[in-house]
């Protein structure tokens, strides 16, 4: 079969387009580390009393790794507010009581749909101190654009001359 050089140029063309674009994927996935967030468990969402979600907020685990307990609903995040250490490791475990919300942690990589009856799961080292603005992604209702809340990196102590 006769096949004109510029119809196989495109044929090469074209396979090594699909070859660079799965190594693409492969580079983001194992080298940059970058994960699809999976719901890492259930919730009745009308009943978070006998859940770790009964009391939301932020514990420390061990020495530079807590883990935080948020809920949703409209239109708030409790807590709103997450205070760590600088170089600490954050888990995240999120739920909504409600509708569905998403989670955005500006300048990082945190990005997670919170919905009714799931729960999202998100870890991240927060090495530079500063203040990373959360805000809501889903619109989830008339005040959707006021729900809004922040993790607080603090820089370390200077150690006493
Ligand atoms: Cu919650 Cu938009």
């Amino acid at each position: 079969m006769h096949i004109h050089r510029y119809e196989r140029a495109w044929i090469y063309f074209s396979v090594g387009l699909v070859v660079v674009f799965f190594l693409a994927v492969f580079t983001a996935a194992f080298a940059g580390g970058i994960r699809l967030p999976g719901p890492q468990g259930e919730v009745n969402p009308a009943d978070l009393s006998s859940t770790d979600f009964a009391n939301p907020g932020v514990r420390e685990l061990s020495p530079g790794s807590y883990e935080a307990y948020i809920v949703a609903q409209i239109w708030q995040w409790t807590p709103n507010e997450i205070r760590i250490p600088a170089g600490s490791q954050l888990s995240l475990y999120l739920t909504s009581r409600d509708v569905q919300h998403g989670f955005k942690v500006e300048n990082t990589d945190i990005n997670l749909m919170v919905v009714p009856g799931q729960i999202s799961h998100a870890t991240r080292v927060f090495n530079r101190p500063g203040e990373y603005l959360i805000v809501c992604h889903e619109f989830c209702g008339a005040q959707h654009q006021t729900m809004a809340g922040k993790i607080i990196v603090e820089a370390a102590p200077t150690p006493a001359p």
